[in-house]
């Protein structure tokens, strides 16, 4: 057969660094193996069942929604928000839900950046961020996050030029679960005040805190473009249902957007999202996280040469293995074909030297995880 021309926009986008790693371990398992999967974006535990049962009741509705949304689903988000966002602005026209937090960042995209604008990302980040930026033409812009994962305020400052359009703030922090600190965010706010710079907050782990944690809302950005959803507070990742909260005339190009590229939301879906609301979206799994995290921590501290900084949010620990190696891919293939243990290699976000540990997992698995972990390390290189 001839060979088909793809459109060029295709060209930059790249196959994420875990798919090939991923599918080691399908294998694998396949093979037999026991393997120890500590990469996982997602909750173990399954749709919950008071979601289940509320959404069991709506499976005849088959009509399409508004592209926005529900009105009450918009005006439950807005209500929920205004409360947890401490944001009076916030109203149902400031709300769309979307089909999860990627589409909210898509539209969004598609509607605040021109082409050859710059959107500034601090890095390490989410995989998805660079492609989402360069499908509509823009140029992301990686700053480095400090030495114990916080914003850096300066060196963003450093990066503006007249082509910023936006910068893309995710706390708590994919991979780094870091939640940034008052004085970085307040610094940053500042330095953007005179500016017409819009923040996006990517706030899909904000309900997934280990401590207090100010909601960005607060920090008096000129323009804000809050994402945000039930993926990962209900386990719902693959229900798809998100939403996005923005000015109304931001809002309303979004939604113009979504018209054309997706419609509405999964009816179901966004009836889950209004049970997940009925109970005040509360995290489902965050008192199991942090005996998880616990366990994890106490692992990771028997083993020196690895070192960490305590995640305050989401689910993830970015251990730096430079003491090691700075080929982190090589050091999980390493890891994964001696010990079964599969860990996500630093290169997926952009950080060399590192890896990272996603503990939604049950203890017995953290715990054999983390003694693979240990005699590896100490075995030295084969
Ligand atoms: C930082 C970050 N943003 C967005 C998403 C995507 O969220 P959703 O599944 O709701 O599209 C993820 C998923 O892993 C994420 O880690």
């Amino acid at each position: 057969m001839r060979q088909l021309k793809l459109a060029s926009r295709i060209d930059g986008i790249e196959e994420s660094a875990t798919l090939a790693l991923n599918a080691r371990v399908k294998q694998l398992a396949v093979e037999g193996k026991t393997i120890y999967n500590l990469t996982a974006g997602e909750l173990a535990c399954e749709t919950p069942a008071f979601i289940q049962a509320a959404v069991a009741k709506t499976l005849h509705l088959n009509k399409y929604t508004p592209v926005a949304g529900l009105p009450e689903l918009r005006q439950k988000i807005a209500a929920h928000a205004r409360d947890f966002y401490q944001a009076d602005w916030i109203q149902p026209a400031n709300v769309v839900v979307t089909a999860g937090v990627k589409p909210a960042l898509y539209a969004s995209l598609l509607a605040l950046v021109n082409p050859g604008d710059e959107v500034i990302v601090p890095s390490p980040a989410w995989v998805s961020y660079k492609h989402l930026i360069e499908l509509v033409g823009g140029t992301m812009i990686e700053t480095p996050l400090t030495d114990t994962f916080d914003l850096d305020p300066s060196t963003i400052a450093d990066h503006i030029t007249p082509k910023t359009k936006l910068v893309i703030i995710n706390s708590p922090h994919n991979p780094t679960g870091a939640v940034f600190s008052d004085g970085a965010l307040r610094e940053l706010a500042e330095r953007l005040k005179t500016t017409d710079i819009v923040v996006i907050a990517d706030d899909i782990y904000t309900k997934l805190v280990f401590e207090d944690c100010t909601p960005l809302s607060t920090y008096g950005f000129n323009h804000l473009v809050i994402v945000n959803g039930f993926s990962k507070s209900q386990a719902l990742t693959g229900w798809r249902i998100g939403y996005l909260i923005a000015d109304e005339a931001v809002a309303a190009a979004v939604a113009k957007v979504l018209s054309h590229i997706m419609g509405n939301a999964a009816v179901p879906s966004q009836h889950a999202g209004l049970a997940a609301l009925s109970h005040g979206d509360k995290p489902v799994m965050l008192d199991v996280l942090r005996v998880q995290r616990a366990l994890v921590e106490s692992g990771l501290r028997a083993i020196p040469k690895l070192k960490y900084t305590l995640p305050r949010g989401a689910f993830y620990f970015f251990i730096d293995i430079r003491a090691i190696t700075k080929d982190s891919l090589s050091w999980c293939e390493q890891l994964l074909d001696e010990t079964g243990v599969a860990l996500v290699p630093g290169e997926a976000f952009g950080a060399p030297g590192f890896v990272r540990l996603s503990f939604v997992t049950d203890d017995a698995v953290l715990k054999s995880a983390l003694r693979h972990i240990k005699q590896f390390v100490e075995k030295g290189p084969a």
